[in-house]
């Protein structure tokens, strides 16, 4: 009889899915090529150069490397002015970084709902949350796949808000065959080591806005200006830049980076169809305007009573045992996070801002639905396995689906 590997039977894959990251003779010849330069910081050739190329590949004028995604997004809000007193409207469906970004420039995080169908950020709940005191909106392009970039233009257009793009996990995504980032007016990017094109840490900004460039620029490099003495500091800026080594592995890392992303697209494709079909699966909605998804995350939605009423974390348990390295993704919303007490002081309660926040009343359901019963993760390095690696994805299913004893049982006892 068969049974589930969470019951003790055999898994349906011992194999793993690719290893990741990926590198070869490029990076380690990139890396020795850096090292004997002698120059390992300020100086060197290749920040700049992949400033440049990364920047061009985004669709984006103007790029700066720095040390990870989060700085890249403190170092934007910073350039636009955004700080005490002011609010930003994030998802609250989303890393902590991008809400502890704001709170790192003394402004007011506004946690906004999601889009049942597509995880990410609702336009009609940003536009429920705009006050006086919005200066922003922090749209997250969730797992690759870019948000409403049409909606949320039109209403910062209207309500005359800056639009910063956490596009930490969306590197090469595309909205109406425009490149995340710089749609908005900065875009910040992660290379962190579970990212798609990775440099152990690291991360960019871009920007199309000269002037924007100027100040996070300066901004990353210690209050310098680029032509200006090495000793004169002109804005409150800080250490925040990439080292060569960073950028001289991210230069590799871009050669595999389209490539690899037809990958995953192609496998969320046939994922899409063949999950669709299972009972209890429902993979998000296409959308003709997402032109490039970059697939950092295949986020699918589960209905817990088609598998038996057991919790999402037992089903994740179920697939991990099957060898599908599934995840139970945000367990809570970001507006839940016990972080927030730290900053109860300021800026939350700043006298600056005059308002009172009490994130404990906030209540998002499509995005406590999605935490709490809906929504899974498979991480990006498993799109890039075969067909057959896909099929056993589907093959779990079907075999936990067809032995919900099992998983009731098993669920019980834990
Ligand atoms: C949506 C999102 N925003 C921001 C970040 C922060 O990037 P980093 O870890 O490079 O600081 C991440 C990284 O996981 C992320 O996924």
């Amino acid at each position: 009889m068969v049974k589930l590997a969470i019951a003790g039977g055999e898994p349906v894959r011992s194999k793993p899915f690719p290893k990741w990251p990926i590198f070869d003779e490029r990076e380690a010849k990139a890396l020795i090529s850096a090292l004997n330069s002698g120059l390992w910081g300020i100086g060197g050739s290749r920040k700049r150069e992949f400033e440049e190329k990364f920047a061009r590949y985004q669709h984006a004028k103007y790029g700066v490397a720095v040390t990870s995604g989060t700085a890249a997004l403190e170092i934007s809000l910073r350039a636009l002015g955004i700080g005490c007193g002011d609010e930003v409207i994030v998802p609250s469906y989303t890393f902590m970084a991008t809400a502890m970004a704001v709170l790192y420039v003394n402004a007011i995080p506004i946690f906004a709902d999601i889009d049942p169908e597509t995880y990410n950020i609702d336009p009609k709940s940003v536009e429920s949350l705009i006050s006086d005191r919005t200066k922003a909106i922090l749209p997250v392009h969730i797992g690759g796949r870019p948000a409403d970039m049409d909606a949320l233009l039109s209403i910062a257009e209207k309500n005359n808000l800056h639009i910063i793009e956490d596009a930490c996990q969306a590197w090469g995504a595309e909205w109406k065959g425009r490149r995340v980032g710089a749609i908005g007016d900065m875009g910040a990017f992660s290379f962190q080591s579970s990212k798609n094109i990775t440099s152990g840490e690291g991360g960019i900004i871009v920007t199309n806005n000269e002037e924007l460039y100027i100040k996070a620029w300066s901004l990353h490099n210690c209050g310098r200006l680029p032509e200006k003495a090495w000793y004169e500091h002109y804005l409150p800026g800080a250490n925040y830049r990439m080292t060569e080594f960073q950028a001289a592995v991210l230069l590799a890392q871009m050669e595999r980076l389209d490539e690899q992303t037809e990958k995953r697209m192609e496998n969320a494709r046939y994922l899409n169809s063949k999950l669709s079909k299972i009972d209890g699966v429902r993979p998000l909605k296409e959308d003709d305007r997402v032109t490039r998804h970059a697939y950092h995350l295949y986020i699918f939605r589960v209905d817990l009573e088609a598998f038996g009423g057991v919790s999402k974390a037992a089903l994740a348990k179920a697939l991990q045992a099957e060898g599908i390295p599934a995840s139970v993704g945000y367990s809570k919303p970001l507006y839940k996070e016990l972080f927030l007490e730290y900053f109860k002081k300021c800026p939350l309660s700043c006298p600056h801002y005059g308002k009172h926040i009490d994130y404990s009343s906030i209540k998002m359901p499509v995005t406590e639905k999605a935490c709490y019963q809906e929504g899974l993760w498979f991480p990006q390095y498993v799109l890039l396995g075969s067909k057959e690696d896909m099929d056993d994805i589907v093959a779990a299913f079907e075999k936990i689906r067809d032995n919900l004893e099992d998983l009731i049982k098993v669920s019980k006892s834990h």
